[in-house]
């Protein structure tokens, strides 16, 4: 089921913010399994481009945090980065743990879960990461599934001209002064402001305009009942199974 399907059900929907990044090593296999398991309505994950041009499923441009690896992503081959443990940092019991590619978490979602795919265009851009990861879309035949934001709203508006059937968002940190505007000028449906940054009013703007919003990332209880209140349409958290006690469904 996609996104916009997930929407009808009229509730938040609840977004595992790198996987269940909380209790499992994020954007790795163990983290996106568990996710699934605490009934999270959608995956969200993280994409960087190896020097060989393939999309991988990591947070930081950096190998060193949450791998066994050192220098730059982008400097390292699809093979090198595979032989890198992702999982040990976090804990013993989830050594093994690999850099996944974007290809094998969208194959393992289909029938599964929904993707919010967040591309890290920060702070070096991939030229043609746009091709690349439409391109594994494609091949998964997922194009309608998934969501692709970025902080980079330049890509996600090429992203949107690339394949206009493509739900597309954009990430931001504070206020802004339109949110409309900012969403308007990417081409984008979803906005995903950081936490309670969106002032009440201008979510009932975006909700106006069509658009969705997505905050990110509450993992606080009140913090995600006080999204709730404010008829935010997901909630991106580390914690999904406690997110999923407080939305229900
Ligand atoms: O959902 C957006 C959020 O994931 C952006 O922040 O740094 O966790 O990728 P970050
Ligand atoms: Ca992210």
């Amino acid at each position: 089921m996609g996104i916009t399907d997930l929407l009808d059900q009229r509730r938040p929907l609840v977004i595992a913010h790198r996987g269940a990044s909380g209790e499992a090593p994020e954007n790795t296999m163990a983290a996106f399994r568990l996710a699934v398991e605490q009934g999270t309505d959608v995956v969200e994950l993280d994409v960087h481009m190896t020097s060989d041009g393939y999309p991988v499923v990591i947070h930081d441009d950096l190998l060193s945090r949450t791998t066994s690896g050192a220098g730059l992503v982008r400097q390292a081959s699809l093979a090198e980065i595979r032989r890198l443990d992702a999982g040990a940092w976090f804990g013993g019991r989830f050594a093994g743990e690999r850099v996944p590619t974007l290809e094998e978490v969208v194959a393992w979602a289909k029938g599964r879960v929904a993707l919010a795919i967040e591309i890290k265009n920060i702070p070096f851009r991939y030229r043609g990461i746009e091709a690349s990861v439409t391109g594994v879309l494609e091949r998964c035949n997922a194009l309608g599934e998934h969501e692709v934001f970025s902080f980079d709203h330049v890509c996600a508006r090429r992203f949107k001209a690339r394949e206009p059937g493509l739900l597309t968002g954009v990430c931001y940190r504070g206020d802004v002064i339109d949110h409309v505007a900012l969403a308007k000028e990417a081409n984008a449906t979803v906005l995903h402001p950081m936490l309670l940054d969106m002032r009440p009013e201008a979510i009932k703007e975006a909700h106006a305009a069509g658009l969705l919003v997505f905050p990110w990332a509450a993992d606080d209880p009140e913090d995600i009942r006080a999204l709730v209140a404010l008829g935010i349409d997901g909630i991106t958290t580390s914690y999904p199974a406690r997110a999923r006690a407080i939305i229900g469904g």
